[in-house]
């Protein structure tokens, strides 16, 4: 890991620059790298947060925090439905912000402090952009997306214009998208959620201010994403920076809300070299008992040994793990191993880690291809369905589970990647991919040599 630590901190900048992270842990983790990243490079950080989910202030005694009030109620806090409460969050959150940064710019001015070169928040944020600009601030967006499925977001408003929606089986679910190759019509992304209309809205408006922005940061890299960059420069007519992978800088450790169980980490050091596979659906995925079951017999019934991360609120109706069969975990004699979250970068850097079964948000597909771990793609909403078409059949390093979720076919997945000949070509692209995105973030680098333009840019300010 190139940690920036210290004793690489460039001299201050003199410009401090405001960061408001959507708080999510997929969204809080990219930010706070970059937060990181800015620092080291010389710049003062001050970080804008909501009560909800609100990241650590002690793990970043080097920035300043201000929390805002959201207002949400505990029941809003608490709804599965992601569009409804991203929706609460704007309205409230609105004010809010507005009070804080206001405070925070006449603040700068009266004291005679570092002056504020610009806010940075995640292109979600939206409401941002207005408050931004009648504050006379230049805005520029993180996008903590891959670059593709950004793209794919934004191509749905013509998408609906052409009569994509709602995707039905009536529909040719195999068949291609032609406005968006390599996708088929079953990795459009959708969202369960019963505000249909409010999610295309969203994504058109955070679309229609991150074009108004004056700026977007990717956590992505030139050599991955080429000709998805090429096709935003094409669309988008502001400045772009991919200065990715985000975490060969900073690991993501000290913004994680959930405490990582560390036991797992001296397991696999008692496993033999790549025979593990890792399982995680992130923060946000929730399946149902049925699913989870099957889940579980596949892992058993494949004979290689897992590490599964069973977050709370992963099994919808259920605390944890108290739906599977009575001696379930004794029958596996070992070889099983659940925790509720893991210190998953170092997990996907262990040697005995051999693959990766992912729900492929953007930072555990990152995480993993920056390891050489090959992946079993299993998207379970949302752009997770476009980055694993990308992952299966564009970079080649993972196994798309496109069928029922079900034991036969999780076992057959499973052996394909550990064992079969199959795995091994993948593991060796894996390999080379891995090769690549090490070399990225170093000088005279694509990722680098944006860092330096970004730096650039913010300074012209
Ligand atoms: C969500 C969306 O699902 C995703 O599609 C979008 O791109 C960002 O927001 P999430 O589902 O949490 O994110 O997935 P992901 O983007 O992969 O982020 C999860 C983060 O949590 C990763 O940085 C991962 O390292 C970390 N993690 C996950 C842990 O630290 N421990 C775990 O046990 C699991």
């Amino acid at each position: 890991m190139e940690n920036l630590g210290e004793s690489h901190m460039q001299q201050k900048k003199g410009r401090r620059l405001i960061l408001f992270p959507l708080p999510f842990q997929g969204h809080i983790n990219p930010m706070l790298q970059l937060a990181n990243i800015l620092y080291s490079k010389g710049f003062s950080i001050t970080i804008i947060h909501t009560k909800f989910n609100s990241p650590n202030p002690s793990n970043y005694p080097h920035f300043t925090f201000c929390s805002i009030q959201d207002g949400l109620s505990e029941t809003e806090a608490s709804t599965t439905d992601f569009v409804a409460l991203i929706s609460v969050l704007h309205v409230k959150c609105a004010a809010p912000f507005q009070d804080c940064l206001a405070k925070l710019l006449s603040n700068a001015e009266e004291k005679e402090e570092e002056p504020i070169a610009c806010l940075i928040t995640d292109a979600s944020w939206f409401f941002t952009h207005d408050v931004a600009e009648s504050l006379k601030l230049p805005r520029i967006v993180l996008r903590s997306l891959s670059v593709s499925s950004s793209l794919v977001y934004a191509a749905l408003p013509v998408l609906s214009q052409k009569g994509y929606f709602p995707i039905q089986d009536s529909h040719d679910l195999e068949a291609p998208v032609p406005e968006l190759p390599p996708l088929r019509m079953k990795d459009i992304p959708v969202i369960e959620t019963l505000y249909q209309e409010t999610l295309h809205q969203f994504a058109a408006e955070a679309i229609n201010q991150m074009k108004a922005s004056s700026g977007c940061i990717w956590n992505s890299v030139q050599e991955l994403e080429q000709d998805s960059l090429a096709k935003f420069h094409r669309e988008f007519p502001i400045p772009s920076f991919p200065i990715g992978p985000f975490h060969k800088y900073y690991p993501a450790s000290a913004s994680s809300l959930l405490s990582q169980d560390r036991i797992c980490i001296s397991r696999l050091d008692k496993q033999a070299p790549k025979s593990v596979i890792y399982v995680s659906f992130g923060s946000i995925a929730a399946i149902d008992e049925t699913k989870f079951l099957e889940v579980a017999w596949g892992l058993a019934n494949s004979k290689v040994p897992f590490l599964w991360v069973v977050r709370p609120g992963l099994v919808r109706g259920a605390e944890w793990i108290e739906l599977l069969p009575r001696g379930f975990l004794e029958m596996l004699d070992g070889r099983g191993h659940i925790v509720k979250w893991a210190p998953q970068q170092e997990v996907l850097a262990h040697p005995a880690t051999g693959a990766f079964w992912t729900h492929c948000g953007w930072n555990s597909t990152l995480e993993s291809m920056c390891e050489g771990v090959p992946m079993i793609c299993q998207p379970c909403h949302g752009e997770q369905m476009v980055i694993a078409r990308y992952v299966s059949d564009v970079w080649k390093v993972g196994l798309h589970l496109e069928r029922k979720l079900e034991r036969g076919e999780v076992e057959r997945a499973i052996r394909r990647v550990m064992v079969d000949a199959e795995g091994r070509e993948m593991r060796n692209r894996a390999e080379i991919l891995k090769e690549k995105l090490d070399l990225c973030t170093k000088q005279g680098s694509s990722s680098y040599q944006s860092l330096e333009n970004l730096i650039s840019y913010i300074l012209s300010y």
